[in-house]
């Protein structure tokens, strides 16, 4: 009996030396070293990434204070993690703030200040939950290179940036496989999902408001542009620009292929509630006007998506050249006026495109 207690006394011992509280960055590196590491009110210095790298599997992180960021121009990424069977955890209270007015200039990652990328992670068979962060200099998350990763309750909140010159401020950038990202709230100045390559993405119970909506693309930019089995459900798209979105680069080879958009609310979107185009530029959502067959469409359903666009937008605009097998029922969007010429559309749709 005075064996077990004694063990029980060492683990319990050995589990409050295993939480490590960081306070300043120096202690990083020590800190890396224990199960759950916990990172209170500091400010990590101009021009450093924040970098919790390479973490023990089983490794928690908490976020737990105001964590803030010395300004400079540069790249970023603010914060980078990675690992394997890795938690990182919001505490009530937390906040990350990325102060982003420092460097908005209205020019995003287009030019101006160069700006540094808010959080890259690099995770497998992990979780993220409960982040609350606030005004993001350009991009948010880049979620790169991941397996088996579910993002939620996360809140993006640059609403300031509509006024202070936010742009490009993507929410979630997805390079990966396997990841899900539910019961999040996104206030930005562009793509509020943009996948660019991956498989088995699930985007759920989502509310994304005042960017470029729910996108697939822009694909065709990449050594391997294959995207594939994507399910966007039950998500809100509010004072947008776009609802949902796929748009794909001319003259690039690539595939997008099984992609579900179901039960998705749109509104008050300001350009197009749904749009489909093969004929992406570049940046700035510029359209050629031939789109190309290098990246074909395959097995896209959109179904229950309903809501409104605003007068001077187009309900749903098409633009592609290689599209086949697209199963669209249940769509209900009005309110745009402006009428396009829509190309390319499978014959099996038979909703209106192009009003
Ligand atoms: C993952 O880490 C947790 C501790 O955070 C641990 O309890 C669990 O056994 C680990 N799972 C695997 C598969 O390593
Ligand atoms: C991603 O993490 C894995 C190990 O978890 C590592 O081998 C790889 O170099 C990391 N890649 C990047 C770009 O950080
Ligand atoms: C992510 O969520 C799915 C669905 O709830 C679950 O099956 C999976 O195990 C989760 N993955 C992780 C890493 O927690
Ligand atoms: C991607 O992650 C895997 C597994 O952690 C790792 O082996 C590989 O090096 C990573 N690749 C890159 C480009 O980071
Ligand atoms: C691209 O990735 C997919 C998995 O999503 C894979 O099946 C395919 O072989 C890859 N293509 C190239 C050219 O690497
Ligand atoms: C949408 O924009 C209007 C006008 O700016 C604003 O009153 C409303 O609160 C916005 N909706 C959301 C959910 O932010
Ligand atoms: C819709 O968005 C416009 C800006 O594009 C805004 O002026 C208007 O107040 C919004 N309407 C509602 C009902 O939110
Ligand atoms: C059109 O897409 C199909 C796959 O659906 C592909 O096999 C074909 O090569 C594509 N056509 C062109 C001209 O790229
Ligand atoms: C897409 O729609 C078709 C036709 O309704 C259906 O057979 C198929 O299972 C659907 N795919 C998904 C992934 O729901």
């Amino acid at each position: 009996m005075r064996g077990e207690y004694a063990v029980i006394f060492l683990t319990w011992l050995l589990g409050i030396s295993n939480c490590a509280n960081v306070f300043d960055i120096l202690d990083v590196k020590v800190a890396k070293k224990s199960q759950l590491i916990s990172l209170k009110t500091l400010e990590v210095p101009a021009g450093v990434t924040l970098k919790l790298t390479n973490l023990q599997s089983g490794t928690v992180v908490e976020f737990d204070g105001v964590l803030t960021f010395g300004y400079q121009e540069w790249s970023g990424p603010l914060i980078k993690i990675s690992g394997e069977n890795i938690s990182v955890v919001g505490k009530p209270g937390h906040l990350i703030n990325c102060e982003g007015e420092r460097w908005w200039d209205g020019l995003g990652s287009n030019g101006g200040k160069i700006k540094p990328k808010f959080f890259e992670m690099n995770l497998t068979d992990s979780t993220v939950t409960g982040l609350n962060v606030k005004n993001t200099p350009v991009h948010a998350f880049s979620i790169k290179n991941c397996s088996n990763v579910n993002v939620t309750n996360v809140k993006i909140d640059n609403s300031e940036g509509d006024v202070k010159g936010g742009h490009n401020t993507d929410g979630f950038d997805v390079n990966s496989h396997n990841v899900r990202i539910s019961n999040c709230w996104v206030h930005n100045q562009d793509d509020c999902l943009a996948i660019n390559m991956g498989s088995d993405v699930v985007f759920e119970d989502n509310v994304c408001i005042g960017g470029h909506g729910i996108s697939i693309g822009s694909i065709g930019f990449r050594p391997n542009n294959t995207v594939n089995r994507i399910r966007v459900k039950h998500c809100e798209v509010i004072n947008s620009t776009n609802g949902i979105r796929i748009k794909t680069k001319t003259h690039a080879s690539g595939w997008v292929n099984d992609v579900t958009y179901e039960d998705v609310e749109l509104k008050n979107v300001s350009g197009y509630g749904i749009l489909i185009h093969g004929n992406y530029r570049n940046s700035g959502g510029n359209m050629e006007e031939t789109p190309s067959p290098g990246v074909p469409i395959t097995n896209l359903n959109i179904s229950k998506v309903r809501g409104t666009v605003q007068p001077m937008g187009t309900n749903i605009y098409v633009v592609v050249a290689n599209a086949s097998n697209w199963n669209w029922d249940n769509i209900d969007i009005s309110g745009g006026t402006v009428e396009r010429n829509c190309q390319g559309v499978p014959p099996e749709v038979d909703t209106t495109c192009g009003k």
